[in-house]
C-alpha cells in the first residue's frame, strides 16, 4: 500500500498563525502535526508516501525533506490551489498507480495510529474503507449511514437530522476504483471536488465501502481550540523525561518533559506539560496542558493550558495568560514607557483578549 497525505490547503480557520506558516507544520505536544501523520503511517508499514502541497509547499519540503529521516520516501505533489479533497486524490494519480493507498488529512490527529484499520483494509477485498467516529453533534459533520450488513450506504455533509452519530474522520483507504469517482463528479456549491460525493459515487456504483469505527479519540486541528484540544490529549499520553536543566530552587511536577537544552530557574512546572530545546523559563509558572517550543524565552508570568511556538518572549505579564496560541517570534512585555497604555503590533485577525 501507498499512503498520500493532503497538506495543501488554507488553514484560513487558523489565521494569524497559518499567514506565516503551514497549518500542518504547528506543533502540538511539540511536534508538528504532520510529522506525527508519518509516523502513524510509517508505524503501519507504508513506507511509499506521498504528500500534496500547496502554497506553503516550500515551507513543508524544507521541514520533511526526503523522509529519510523517518524510514519513509516522500513525493511531493503540487496542487495549484485548494479544490478539494478528491481533487488532490485526481492530482495524485501517477504517484499512486494502480495500488491501494490510504489517504491521511495532513491537520489529523488520532490516538493509536492507524495500525488495525490499515490491516483490515489490506486484508480484505472491498474497494474503499472510511474512518467513523461516534460524535455527540453529528449535524456539524460528515455522517454515515450503515445498512444492517455494515456497509456504507449513504454520506451526507453537516446533515440537519442526522441518520446515525457516526461521523467521518480525515483518514479514507481506497483502490484504483477512485479514479473513475473523481473524474466523474463535479464540483460542489463551494467549488470544491469533494471526497464525501467520490465515496458515494463508488457507493451507488456498486463498488464495496465498508467503514472501520474509531474507538479513540481523533481531533481535526482546524481551529485553535482544537489545536489546544490536541495537545491536551497527547500531553497526556507522553513519557515524562527531563534532559535540559532544572534549578534546586525549582518544582518540577507530574507529567513534565524538558527537552535539551532547556533551562527552568526558580520556577513551578505543572504537568501535563513540555519545554522545547534551548526554551529558558525563569521566575515563572507554567500550568497544565502547555507547550513551550524551542528557543523562547518565559519570565516573570503565569502560563497555562496554551501552546506557544518558538522564538518567543513573554516576560513581566502581570495577569495569567490561558487558553492561548501564541505563535513564533512573539513578545509579550510589560512596557515601562509612558503613557501607559496597551501598544501591540496584531496580525490581520489577530485575537486579545484584555481583562
Ligand atoms: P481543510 O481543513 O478542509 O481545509 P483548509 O486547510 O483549507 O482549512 P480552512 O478551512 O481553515 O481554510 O483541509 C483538510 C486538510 O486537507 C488540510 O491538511 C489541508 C488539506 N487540503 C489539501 O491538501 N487540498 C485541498 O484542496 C483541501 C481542500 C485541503
Amino acid at each position: 500500500m501507498k499512503g498520500l497525505i493532503l497538506s495543501g490547503g488554507k488553514g484560513s480557520r487558523l489565521y494569524p498563525i497559518t499567514y506565516t506558516n503551514a497549518k500542518q507544520l504547528v506543533p502540538v505536544a511539540n511536534k508538528p502535526v504532520l510529522f506525527r501523520v508519518i509516523e502513524a503511517i510509517r508505524d503501519a508499514g507504508i513506507t511509499d508516501i506521498g504528500v500534496v502541497i500547496g502554497d506553503t509547499g516550500p515551507q513543508i519540503r524544507e521541514a520533511v525533506g526526503d523522509g529519510s529521516r523517518w524510514g519513509v520516501q516522500i513525493t511531493y505533489i503540487q496542487q495549484e490551489a485548494p479544490l478539494g479533497l478528491a481533487h488532490a486524490v485526481k492530482i495524485s494519480r501517477d504517484f499512486l498507480g494502480d495500488e491501494r493507498f490510504v489517504m491521511f488529512l495532513g491537520d489529523n490527529v488520532i490516538e493509536g495510529g492507524i495500525s488495525p484499520l490499515i490491516r483490515q483494509f489490506a486484508d480484505s477485498d472491498w474497494n474503499c474503507q472510511i474512518v467513523l467516529t461516534e460524535v455527540d453533534e453529528p449535524q456539524h459533520y460528515g455522517v454515515a449511514e450503515l445498512d444492517e450488513e455494515g456497509r456504507i450506504v449513504r454520506l451526507e455533509e453537516k446533515p440537519r437530522q442526522p441518520r446515525s452519530n457516526l461521523a467521518l474522520v480525515g483518514i479514507y483507504m481506497f483502490d484504483h476504483h477512485v479514479f473513475e469517482a473523481v473524474e466523474a463528479i463535479q464540483p460542489s456549491w463551494r467549488g470544491e471536488l469533494e471526497i464525501t460525493d467520490a465515496i458515494q459515487w463508488l457507493i451507488d456504483a456498486g463498488y464495496r465501502v465498508y467503514p472501520y469505527i474509531h474507538r479513540g479519540w481523533w481531533i481535526d486541528t482546524g481551529k485553535p481550540i482544537d489545536m489546544l484540544e490536541a495537545n491536551n490529549r497527547v500531553l497526556e499520553e507522553l513519557t515524562p523525561h527531563i534532559e535540559g536543566v532544572v534549578s534546586p530552587d525549582s518544582e518540577v511536577k507530574g507529567r513534565v518533559i524538558i527537552e535539551k537544552g532547556a533551562e527552568i530557574i526558580d520556577s513551578v512546572i505543572r504537568g501535563p506539560a513540555i519545554i522545547g530545546e534551548e526554551t529558558k523559563v525563569v521566575n515563572a509558572y507554567i500550568g497544565p496542558y502547555t507547550s513551550i517550543y524551542h528557543h523562547c524565552h518565559i519570565e516573570r508570568c503565569e502560563i497555562e493550558h496554551c501552546i506557544v511556538l518558538e522564538h518567543s518572549r513573554i516576560v513581566d505579564v502581570p495577569h495569567r495568560i490561558e487558553d492561548s496560541l501564541i505563535g513564533r517570534n512573539v513578545e509579550i512585555t510589560r512596557s515601562r514607557v509612558k503613557p501607559r497604555a496597551y501598544k501591540m503590533t496584531l496580525g490581520d485577525n489577530s485575537k486579545v483578549g484584555l481583562l
